[in-house]
């Protein structure tokens, strides 16, 4: 089956036009200027793994539009007493969700959702898959500072094996022609990743990386997620961490961007996080514009 209409499930298979058009609307949303495009609509939230920026911003957005919402959560929800994705999703369209919006730690749980319950369904990020409105707010971002994607180059640095974000990323950016440069260990960046899209490079050197670079996304390193990896962190910081001199490698003007949640001291200092090129809090503002508009979009009303 064909999955519901209006859904947003990843960044792979939309063609750049839909892209620019979603991202053009986006800046005709504004949560300060409320617009009832949703009036009256429920749209559920199932998160099933934990999430404070992209939860909140999914219902101040669809509230924003006029949306009633709900949250579910796999903890206190029949989702622990074993009732399997299917059915949830059955149920829920049973309670009258117009929308579902979907956090799922098994990649392609989205689509099954979307292929068997008829129902738009949004990917809130999905196993190690992608987190298509991240994406789409980091294009919005990109461009609100750069104006256009045109010659740019972006260097991805962390631990982008496991990365939805990553993943998204290099779909979204590859299909505008943008140089991406992947950089990292050889545990958190393998040298397959060059065929996640065109346009990919990897690199084990920061300097390399940042050279002539417009922006500078960097990724969560977490400590849980490298259980049976050899990574030393001491050393990933000595070679990776962003700090105020590496960032001077970068072109002078670089936006430094990071999906959250951060770890200073790890990814990066404090110096950059909260220093005149960071991006990052303006990248969370811009999550709401952007899934206004992804929500109106699976509603059909993106004109
Ligand atoms: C990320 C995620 O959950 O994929 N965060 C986010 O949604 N903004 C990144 C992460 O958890 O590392």
């Amino acid at each position: 089956m064909n999955p519901a209409r209006g859904s947003l499930l990843g960044i792979e298979t939309m063609e750049a036009a839909e892209i620019l058009r979603l991202l053009k609307f986006a800046r005709r949303m504004n949560p300060d200027k409320p617009r009832p495009l949703l009036k009256g609509k429920r749209v559920l939230l199932l998160f099933y793994e934990a999430s404070t920026r992209t939860r909140s911003s999914f219902e101040i957005a669809a509230k924003s539009l006029g949306a009633h919402t709900v949250l579910i959560q796999s903890a206190g929800s029949s989702i622990e007493k074993g009732e399997s994705l299917l059915d949830t999703g059955y149920t829920l369209r049973a309670v009258g969700a117009d929308i579902i919006v979907i956090r799922h730690p098994n990649a392609g749980a989205p689509y099954l959702m979307a292929q068997h319950v008829d129902v738009p369904v949004i990917n809130a990020g999905d196993g190690l898959h992608e987190h298509p409105s991240q994406a789409l707010l980091d294009a919005y971002t990109i461009l609100r500072n750069k104006k256009s994607f045109k010659g740019l180059q972006v260097a991805i640095v962390g631990d982008i094996f496991h990365s939805r974000v990553a993943r998204s990323a290099c779909h979204l950016l590859s299909k505008f022609g943008v140089k991406i440069i992947l950089c990292g260990p050889p545990e958190l960046v393998p040298d397959i990743a060059t065929t996640l899209a065109p346009g990919v490079r990897v690199t084990r050197h920061i300097e390399d990386a940042l050279r002539g670079t417009d922006v500078v996304m960097l990724l969560r390193v977490q400590k849980e997620r490298l259980a049976g990896m050899k990574i030393d962190l001491p050393e990933y910081i000595a070679r990776y961490q962003m700090t105020p001199a590496r960032l001077k490698m970068a072109k002078k003007d670089a936006m430094v961007m990071h999906p959250g949640p951060i770890i200073r001291g790890l990814e990066l200092t404090s110096e950059v996080a909260d220093g005149a090129q960071a991006r990052i809090l303006e990248e969370v503002h811009n999550g709401v514009p952007t899934r206004m508009a992804i929500l109106a979009r699976a509603m059909g009303k993106m004109r």
